[in-house]
């Protein structure tokens, strides 16, 4: 268990959990079992931090506070007190404009190398607004959510905000929370020690945040310390340029003093732009750069997944699939990152090219849905339906169809006796900031071993040697490793698997928290003295 001296303020588009309201009209807290909040929470639990995030709910009262959890929740941050946690109101249109808008439909694709998904409209992305008339925008609605005036606020949104600044506002709105919240927080320890703290900001939805947060510290006189982690790839300077308003994002990230990445090819990605569009003076041996007469680092710190708690669920979880079909898994967010039309279609090519598995192997896809309100997300779904429609049609018999499709979310217990007792996880995506399915079929693999077919467009496909790697994109390839997988001998599946797990469990969740701990230690010496128990 990391202990922190200083607190930390987590700052994050969703808070740790989402607000729900009971059949009697209550807030209830609904818990969210995701590796990062099962890591970060208790370590803001344990140091009297904060989380900074969007409730999950538009309020018609925003001063309504975050109630406490309930008395039976055991999740990861049940123990965050309710005056722990700082919701962001933002009101629905600006929110729409900004998550599905600016995130979803522009940074999600852009970052993703898919530019030509991405959609740039200048009056949505527009971020060029002077710092002053941006905070006195957002400060404005948020003065009025303070007076009860929402009426005013929106009214402020709708006349005075042009759609343009929707991201840039948003972000203002979320620094001057943490801002306002850091006024109220005690900087001296028991003994008289200073608790400086750590500001960490996750994420594409909040890549304008640190400045923002850095000029209102100063003009305060608050002092913090500001540290970036991105969960999503940093694509390359050929792609990044894309965006029209790339030097906003960049001073952005670089207002930072720590800047994190999930591998080495997306650090060096940053750094190419950073010397590139800024001109900055950048150092590819330490990973530096000077900007503003200050140096950031940058870091490449693959996340873990909370491994015991997944070999755990797996030792625990009854048998899910009554089937003498051998099963190959397929678990996503149904998103067109994810390369699931083409993972259905090489399916289909391996049944062609092995027609003696007709009958005996199923592809099990769970698709969670996903920012259904993007068009995109939407034309997937109906691609998905009418694909995998047209295969089972194709080849479904009385007692079989090749491809089972569950679109919704199953539990985690569920979840892991589907890896437990699948014959080969398929982790094909077409590019993806690191995915934690692959690790956690690892982790749940604790009877016969199955085979892991991963992409190395995938962060993970950077550390997990022992999978098979195949390219999403070449059918036959993946048709072709599959039926290797189903036909590898035992001791190669343990051989490998074993390598897989071992490195999992030690490079698990913790380790990476605990990384960027140890790295913001050095960052900024003298302040949030950890020690690891
Ligand atoms: C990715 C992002 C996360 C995001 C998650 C789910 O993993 O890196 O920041 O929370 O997708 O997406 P959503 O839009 O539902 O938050």
């Amino acid at each position: 268990m990391l202990n922190l001296k200083s607190p930390m303020v987590v700052v994050s588009n969703r808070l740790p959990f989402v607000l729900k309201r009971n059949e009697n009209g209550e807030l209830q807290r609904k818990q969210s079992a995701g590796g990062l909040v099962t890591a970060v929470a208790p370590v803001v639990i344990q140091c009297g931090g904060l989380w900074v995030g969007w409730p999950g709910i538009h309020m018609d009262d925003p001063h309504q506070s975050v109630p406490e959890s309930d008395p039976g929740d055991m999740g990861p941050s049940a123990g965050l007190k309710s005056e722990q946690v700082v919701p962001v109101h933002v009101e629905e249109q600006l929110f729409d404009d900004y998550y599905n808008g600016c995130c979803n439909a522009t940074f999600w694709p852009l970052f993703h190398s898919m530019p030509d998904r991405a959609v740039f409209v200048a009056d949505m992305w527009e971020v060029r607004m002077e710092f002053g008339l941006v905070r006195s925008a957002a400060c404005l609605i948020l003065s009025a959510f303070d007076c009860s005036m929402l009426g005013l606020g929106l009214a402020i949104v709708n006349m005075s905000l042009p759609r343009g600044q929707s991201y840039s506002t948003v972000n203002v709105m979320f620094a001057y929370q943490t801002v306002d919240a850091l006024k109220k927080m005690k900087m001296k320890n028991q003994e008289g020690e200073e608790r400086i703290p750590l500001v960490w900001i996750h994420d594409y939805h909040l890549m304008l945040a640190a400045n923002y947060i850095r000029q209102e510290c100063e003009e305060q006189n608050l002092q913090c310390k500001l540290g970036f982690f991105l969960h999503i790839p940093f694509p390359p300077w050929d792609i990044f340029r894309l965006f029209p308003w790339d030097n906003e994002v960049l001073q952005g990230i670089l207002g930072n003093d720590l800047v994190g990445f999930h591998i080495e090819d997306y650090c060096r990605n940053f750094l190419d732009c950073c010397q590139r569009r800024l001109g900055c003076r950048v150092d590819r041996v330490h990973n530096l750069v000077d900007v503003a007469g200050r140096t950031v680092k940058v870091r490449a710190l693959p996340i873990g997944i909370p491994y015991k708690r997944f070999e755990e669920m797996a030792n625990a979880a009854p048998r899910a699939l009554q089937s003498s079909q051998q099963i190959v898994l397929g678990v996503d967010r149904l998103d067109y990152t994810k390369g699931l039309v083409n993972r259905i279609r090489s399916f289909e090519r391996f049944l062609e090219k092995h027609p003696e598995y007709l009958g005996k192997v199923a592809l099990l896809q769970v698709a969670v849905p996903s920012r259904t309100d993007v068009k995109e997300y939407q034309q997937l779904k109906e691609q998905m339906d009418l694909e995998i429609g047209r295969i089972n049609g194709r080849f479904s018999t009385l007692n079989w169809s090749p491809i089972r499709y569950i679109y919704g979310c199953i539990s985690q217990d569920e979840l892991a006796a589907y890896y437990r007792d699948s014959s080969v996880a398929l982790v094909t995506p077409l590019r993806d900031g690191m995915n934690l399915v692959a690790k956690e079929y690892v982790a749940c693999q604790v009877d016969k071993p199955g085979v892991l077919i991963l992409s190395p467009f995938a962060g993970a496909g950077e550390t997990m040697h022992e999978a098979l790697l195949v390219n999403p994109y070449e059918l036959d390839d993946v048709a072709d490793t599959l039926h290797r997988a189903l036909t590898m001998p035992i001791d190669e599946r343990e051989m490998r698997m074993y390598h897989l797990k071992k490195r999992e469990q030690t490079m698990n969740v913790d380790f990476w928290l605990t990384s960027f701990l140890k790295v913001s230690i050095k960052t900024f010496p003298g302040h949030n003295v950890i020690g690891v128990h």
